[in-house]
C-alpha cells in the first residue's frame, strides 16, 4: 500500500477543532471524512450525550473500539476521533495500522472558549457545573496521551492554516 493511500487520523482534546479541520482537510486531499462521534450517532440513532446518559460512558467506549476495529481496514479516508478514541492503546494500534496520525492542540484557555461557545456539540463530560475545572484536570490527565502523536498547534490559525500545516507534513514525508 502506498503512503499516499494512507488514511490521516485526527486526535487531540475536545474543541481542537478536530472535526472542522478533518472535514476540510479531506476536501483538499480527495479523501472521505469520517467523524467517529458522528458515524455512531447515525448507527445508534442518538446522540453522544444520549448514549451516555441512557447506555452509560462505557458502552460508548464500547462502540468506539469496535468502530475503531473497522476503521482501521479502510483507505484514503481522513478520520477524526473523539477525544478519548486515540489515548486507548488498542484503538491506536488499530487506526496506526494503515494510518499516520495528528494530535490537534489549544491550550485549555482556547479549548475553555470554543467549547462553551459550541451550541451544537453536548459533551457529556464537560456537562457538570464547573466546566472549566474539569477541562484543566482532563486536560492535565490526558496531554501525555496526545504528545505521542505528531503534533500540530491550532493556537491563533484559522481552520484553513491548521489544514495547509497538515498538507505540508503529509506532502513531506511522501518525498
Ligand atoms: C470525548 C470527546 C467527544 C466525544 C465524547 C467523549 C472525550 O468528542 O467522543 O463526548 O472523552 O474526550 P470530541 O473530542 O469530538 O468533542
Amino acid at each position: 500500500m502506498m503512503m499516499s493511500d494512507w488514511n490521516i487520523i485526527l486526535t487531540g482534546f475536545m474543541g481542537t477543532g478536530k472535526s472542522s479541520v478533518g472535514k476540510l482537510l479531506a476536501q483538499r486531499l480527495g479523501y472521505q471524512f469520517v467523524d467517529t462521534d458522528k458515524l455512531i450517532e447515525a448507527r445508534c440513532g442518538r446522540a453522544v450525550h444520549e448514549i451516555f446518559r441512557e447506555q452509560g460512558e462505557a458502552a460508548f467506549r464500547e462502540m468506539e473500539a469496535a468502530l475503531a476495529g473497522e476503521l482501521g481496514a479502510v483507505e484514503k479516508q481522513v478520520i477524526a476521533t473523539g477525544g478519548r478514541l486515540m489515548l486507548d492503546a488498542a484503538n491506536a494500534d488499530n487506526l496506526s495500522r494503515k494510518g499516520r496520525v495528528f494530535a490537534l492542540w489549544a491550550t485549555p484557555e482556547e479549548i475553555i472558549a470554543r467549547v462553551t461557545k459550541d451550541t451544537i456539540a453536548v459533551r457529556p463530560l464537560l456537562a457538570g457545573p464547573a466546566p472549566e475545572v474539569r477541562i484543566r484536570a482532563l486536560y492535565e490527565e490526558r496531554r501525555a496521551g496526545y504528545a505521542r502523536f505528531t503534533p500540530v498547534r491550532t493556537s491563533g490559525k484559522t481552520i484553513a492554516e491548521v489544514v495547509q500545516v497538515l498538507v505540508d507534513h503529509i506532502a513531506a514525508s511522501e518525498e
